[in-house]
């Protein structure tokens, strides 16, 4: 959480690459964001609470000639410590205001070094932890010290996660930045160097990036980008090549990121699926990097929504693989002195590839010689550093905080990692392999079938929702991870507590919850699970609830028992969660727009967690 980007270069457009990295980085935290420009006699900050637009309203109104600025830092926060207000905003300065810091991440025992600083007379500005980096820095450079000099003296002091970018008056046209845990990459340019948080945030200015590993320091003029590690020897770092293009992070015509990044499943299907399954359906994941031979048992580790995707890769991997499937919470599994042995496959699902407890969790399955095999949507991101072997989800950069099309893309990876598992256990014969993986190759027409079917009955359920104070989401079987990412997506986007339960648990607490201003969302699913799911909802109708099936057009008991239907296609066993999930994000969408709120930025979350 939190996005840091820095610009040094050409002077007429520093402050312009610096509010367009924040743009792309928005998503990662938005309560307040901040420049710092260099400035021939000064450090000139801005800062404001707020979107980004309170802080590019703020720079037009104090009407400064930016044109000759060359260098500057930017901050998008996601607040850790201290409320989102002006003065807790990024960048920080050090009391002289020669040094500019901004930070992602926590420095834990930032209490003990602010002590230490205030013991020295240094009085702080602000409630945020990063301010003591900012303190630690000046007084080494003023004391004279080269900014990466006194980076690599503070370093080792700082615990917790980080990745810090600061400016001094002393070395005008110069970035010095470091990292440990949070991400970082450099860009490269013709008479310029950029820095951020992310890819995306430049790629409307390279496609050329150094990937700066944990504990090292990249040093960026205009004219060179060097890296360093922390002993301060310089480190050979390949160029890495993105091929995302900028288009991709732009809007296309959508009201929003999360409604483009809905229509664009089919093509992020298609593009992941194209990875691992050949035109006969025959799975291959050697681009991956992973043997499957000798696996006794997998351990699915995420969050969030990554988290519901492994509950359906357990159901995959379990019914055509049989091997047995924990599915756990990241932040429970870092902590539970967790079980296995070399033989455990530990699977890790993260779209960003960054969030702090996944990362955790992985190196907690280190500990009793687990394999780790990751699945992320992002390229070079830490995760795949971690891992021993990774699958590439190719949904492209997911801008929309919740969670959409890299949710069905994990799903399908998953899906060929049990078909990948069958075969080199030999659960299943090849020609029910091969018709399974052909099955899976025509998932993207059929998600291309169910947003047909889903767009105008989702807008219309969403009328049901209008004096809603909660909502119930059922399902059963493989339905009901689908149920608890329907609930997410409804909750986090619209703010109307949404519980997600298996449909036959229902009566064991939550049905007190119904009445009519509590819609019930049933995924009704198919085989002998339908039956009882339906019995389940005629419970839940019989005390008032307004019922929303997501069910087969054609389905006479759904449409008996519900409000109203939310078509979908009917599926052959195994594509059913993916068809049932794309209504309900649909869904979420239309409640959340109703009430007038922004889907793609929701209020206190950020795309990618970096902090525990
Ligand atoms: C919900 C959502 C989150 C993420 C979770 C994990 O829409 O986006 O629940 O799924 O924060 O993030 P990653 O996948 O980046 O590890």
């Amino acid at each position: 959480m939190c996005g840091i980007v820095g610009y040094v270069g050409r002077e007429d457009r520093c402050v312009e690459v610096l509010l367009e990295g924040l743009r792309h980085l928005e998503y990662r935290g938005y309560d307040s964001a901040g420049l710092a420009l260099q400035r021939p006699d000064r450090i000139e900050r801005i800062r404001r609470v707020g979107h980004l637009e309170n802080l590019e309203r703020a720079l037009r109104e104090r009407n400064g000639d930016y044109s000759r600025v060359t260098t500057g830092v930017g901050h998008t926060r996601w607040a850790t410590h201290g409320r989102p207000s002006e003065e807790n905003a990024h960048p920080h300065l050090g009391g002289s205001g020669a040094v500019a810091v901004v930070h992602n991440g926590i420095i834990e025992n930032f209490a003990a070094l602010k002590a230490e600083l205030e013991g020295r007379g240094v009085r702080f500005d602000s409630e945020t932890d990063t301010e003591v980096v900012a303190h630690l820095l000046e007084e080494r450079v003023l004391a004279g010290a080269g900014l990466r000099e006194a980076f690599a003296e503070i370093l080792p002091r700082l615990e917790g996660t980080f990745a810090i970018a600061a400016i001094s008056m002393k070395e005008p046209g110069r970035i010095v930045a470091a990292r440990h845990q949070s991400p970082l990459v450099v860009g490269l340019g013709e008479g310029e160097s950029f820095l951020a948080s992310g890819i995306p945030a430049l790629l409307g200015r390279t496609r050329r990036f150094l990937l700066v590993e944990n504990g090292e320091v990249a040093e960026l003029t205009a004219d060179s980008a060097r890296i360093f590690d922390a002993d301060g020897r310089p480190v050979e770092r390949g160029v890495f090549e993105v091929d995302w293009d900028a288009e991709a992070v732009e809007l296309g015509g959508f009201e929003s990121y999360m409604l483009k990044e809905i229509h664009e499943q089919p093509t992020a299907l298609r593009a992941t699926l194209a990875e691992y399954l050949g035109p006969e359906g025959e799975v291959d994941l050697s681009p991956a990097g992973l043997s499957l031979a000798d696996v006794g048992r997998v351990v699915v580790v995420a969050c969030g929504t990554a988290y519901h995707a492994g509950l359906l890769g357990k159901t995959y991997i379990e019914r055509l693989a049989g091997l047995p499937v924990e599915v756990s919470v990241a932040s429970e599994y870092r902590y539970s002195d967790p079980l296995g042995d070399e033989r455990t496959l530990v699977v890790a699902i993260s779209q960003s590839g960054e969030t702090i407890d996944t990362l955790a969790a992985v190196e907690a399955a280190r500990g009793f010689g687990g394999k780790v095999l990751a699945i992320t949507n992002t390229r070079g991101s830490l995760i795949t550093r971690e891992a021993d072997a990774v699958l590439l989800t190719g949904a492209g950069p997911e801008i929309g905080v919740a969670a959409t099309k890299t949710f069905l893309t994990q799903i399908s990876a998953l899906q060929a990692l049990a078909l990948a598992l069958a075969a080199a256990r030999k659960t299943l014969p090849e020609d029910e392999l091969l018709r399974l993986g052909r099955g899976l190759r025509r998932l993207p027409e059929r998600v291309e079938e169910a947003l047909g079917l889903a767009e105008p009955a989702a807008w219309k359920a969403a009328g049901l929702f209008e004096e809603a104070r909660c909502a119930l989401f059922l399902g059963r079987g493989p339905a009901y991870p689908v149920a608890l990412e329907g609930a997410l997506k409804l909750k986090e986007i619209s703010y109307l507590p949404a519980e997600g339960y298996p449909a036959g648990e229902m009566k064991h607490g939550p049905i007190a919850l119904v009445d009519e201003r509590c819609p019930v969302v049933a995924v009704i699913g198919e085989g002998l699970l339908r039956e009882k799911t339906l019995s389940n909802i005629e419970e839940t109708v019989a005390r008032g609830a307004p019922v929303v099936a997501v069910a087969d057009p054609g389905d006479r008991q759904a449409r008996r028992v519900s409000r109203l239907l939310l078509p979908v296609p009917g599926d052959d066993g195994l594509l059913g969660p993916y068809l049932w999930t794309v209504p309900l994000q649909l869904l979420a969408y239309h409640v959340a727009r109703a009430r007038g709120l922004d889907v793609d930025k929701p209020r206190n979350l950020a795309k990618s967690v970096t902090v525990e």
